[in-house]
């Protein structure tokens, strides 16, 4: 039995060896899954799946792809998520059915609304959800610059209100990252951010199997994940995806990630325990609202119980930022106008993943094994 005091040592004394073996296994990890999808069954355009017919491949993952598609009756385009069941795993099984079930669940106008959830006679698992015109914040990023703080309070404060109800529904996103929102235009509702891909989402309400002794997997993207997520999969709540949110927020108003990339996985771990990030002022070298910069640092801390207490709190603390009143409806129409309300999507192929950490969903096995034996 480990006391409570080993369990809850904190990130800072976790020994140094434990991070040289991830970037190993993740290379191993990837390089498997890689090699899986290049000798699975071809999907594309033209692609039947139930009532949808794939039309354009618009993101990629390990597992599977998204794609624009259409339905055989209904005029509207829809995105279709599917997964490889040939090459993906029993576990990666579970997932996107936990996937597509908790995503069904949520109804915030800021989270992507599940049509359909479907299985192909050759085996495929897809769903279908409403087509999302628009951008990532990743995109919005690269293509336009950094985002005028008022405009990130904007973003920032809907994503934070779609969390509250996953969160009181005792759902963790566990993968919030500025390629998991896109940016949109509903009916004339423009800068509606819309949350996607709860491929990892914790179910913190599921009762816990005491008969379970497999082992515990990490999961998520190294650059947006808090430090209890990194070290105690079992600390994981509704603050780590604060912690994500305030990263994300980090990004849009310096343009730049917390941390500039390391390139490895190891060293990024090492920074995300060890190292506060520098402010946004500090990162940027001049002057920025002092009260926004200070939420989004205490989203960062590395302690949970000094982030904001949950979704809610965090949002109306945005909304009580003076530069709340710089940007609203108003503005937000007038630079989708400025970009003739078609703004530019990056297609699946030309991506910019670098294979690195920074923005790379990850999937490190055994890693509680790890930690257990460190633990002692
Ligand atoms: N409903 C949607 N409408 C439009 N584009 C989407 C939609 N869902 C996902 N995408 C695009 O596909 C990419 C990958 O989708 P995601 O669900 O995040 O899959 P993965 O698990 O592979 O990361 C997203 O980053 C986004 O660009
Ligand atoms: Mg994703």
């Amino acid at each position: 039995m480990k006391s409570e005091q080993q369990a809850e040592a904190r990130p800072e004394d976790r020994p140094k060896h434990l991070l040289r073996t991830l970037s190993t296994a993740l290379r191993r990890a990837i390089g498997e899954v890689e090699s899986d999808v290049r000798k699975a069954e071809p999907i594309g355009m033209g692609t039947k799946l139930g009532p949808y017919t794939l039309e354009q491949k618009i993101g990629q993952g390990g597992m599977g792809a998204v794609y624009r598609a259409r339905h055989d009756r209904l005029p509207r385009p829809v995105a279709v998520k599917l997964l490889r069941t040939r090459v993906a795993g029993e576990e990666s099984q579970q997932l996107f059915q936990q996937e597509v079930l908790q995503t069904s669940r949520l109804t915030h106008p800021s989270t992507v609304q599940i049509f359909d959830f479907g299985i192909a006679p050759n085996g495929i698992y897809y769903y279908a959800m409403e087509y999302i015109e628009g951008l990532t914040l990743d995109d919005l990023v690269l293509d336009y610059g950094p985002v005028p703080p008022g405009r990130v309070i904007y973003i920032m404060s809907q994503v934070a209100h779609a969390l509250a109800e996953a969160h009181e529904q005792g759902l963790v996103h566990r993968d919030i990252k500025p390629a998991n929102i896109l940016l949109c235009d509903r009916g004339g509702v423009v800068d509606l951010p819309k949350l996607v891909d709860f491929g990892l989402v914790a179910d913190l309400q599921a009762p816990i199997d005491p008969g379970d002794s497999k082992p515990r997997v990490l999961l998520g993207t190294p650059m947006y994940m808090a430090p209890e997520a990194l070290v105690e999969s079992h600390r994981i709540d509704a603050r780590t995806d604060l912690y994500a949110l305030g990263a994300v927020a980090y990004y849009l108003l310096t343009g730049q990630d917390i941390f500039d990339d390391p390139c490895d996985v190891e060293g990024l771990i090492r920074l995300q325990l060890h190292v506060m990030p520098r402010t946004p002022s500090e990162r940027l070298a001049r002057k920025l609202p002092r009260d926004f910069e200070r939420i989004i640092m205490s989203c960062l801390a590395k302690d949970p119980t000094d982030r904001p207490r949950d979704a809610l709190a965090l949002r109306e603390q945005l909304l009580d930022c003076l530069d709340a009143r710089t940007w609203g409806m108003r503005e937000a129409e007038n630079w989708w106008a400025a970009q003739g309300l078609c703004v530019r999507r990056r297609s699946a192929d030309g991506t910019r993943m670098s294979g690195t950490s920074r923005d790379q969903t990850t999937r490190i096995p055994e890693w509680q094994r790890r930690t257990d034996k460190i633990k002692g």
